[in-house]
């Protein structure tokens, strides 16, 4: 297993559309297991293949305290969404020590392959439901600062720019 590096914004890799998954083999179980240590390691609770300049349709999810309840969606499928929307606190290991509020739908149905390439859907709400969206707007080329208006988004930019020059993340 192997900690992956992840990107930070506003790398414009962060913007690469993910291609869905062929064939749920061992070397897609390889990296699964990769992206779930770098999760860990982060600390963080969930984290989308595009983050570690993978561009396949893979997400790994662990709300856990405990950090032993991984969830993995292969190809996953917004297949609904509730008209009610939610604002959360959102962060982002690719956008380090920045929290914004983002609206989003507040419970929506999720159907994906699992680590045995078996199709799964989930009915999330809560704190499950921002992090799948999330995660799969990370797969789409999109992060989450894009809610935020223009101003605060070159902000964030601006100092994350700074950071990665001085090698502090
Ligand atoms: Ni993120």
């Amino acid at each position: 297993m192997a900690v992956l590096h992840i990107l930070h914004y506003p790398d414009p890799r962060l913007h690469t559309v993910a291609k869905p998954v062929s064939e749920v083999n061992e070397k897609i179980r390889a990296l699964v297991k990769d992206m779930a240590q770098t999760m860990y390691e982060a600390p963080g609770i969930g984290l989308a293949a595009t983050q570690v300049n993978i561009h396949q349709q893979i997400i790994v999810i662990d709300l856990s305290d405990e950090r032993d309840q991984l969830q993995v969606f292969i190809n996953p499928k917004l297949v609904w969404a509730s008209e009610e929307k939610k604002v959360w606190q959102e962060g982002c290991l690719s956008v380090p020590d920045f929290y914004d509020e983002v609206l989003r739908p507040a419970e929506v149905k999720v159907q994906a392959l699992d680590i045995d390439g078996k199709e799964f859907e989930i009915h999330a709400d809560g704190l499950m439901a921002v992090c799948i969206q999330h995660e799969m707007d990370h797969l789409k080329g999109k992060v989450f600062v894009e809610y935020l208006s223009s101003l605060k988004r070159m902000r964030i930019a601006g100092k994350l720019k700074k950071k990665t020059k001085a090698g502090v993340i």
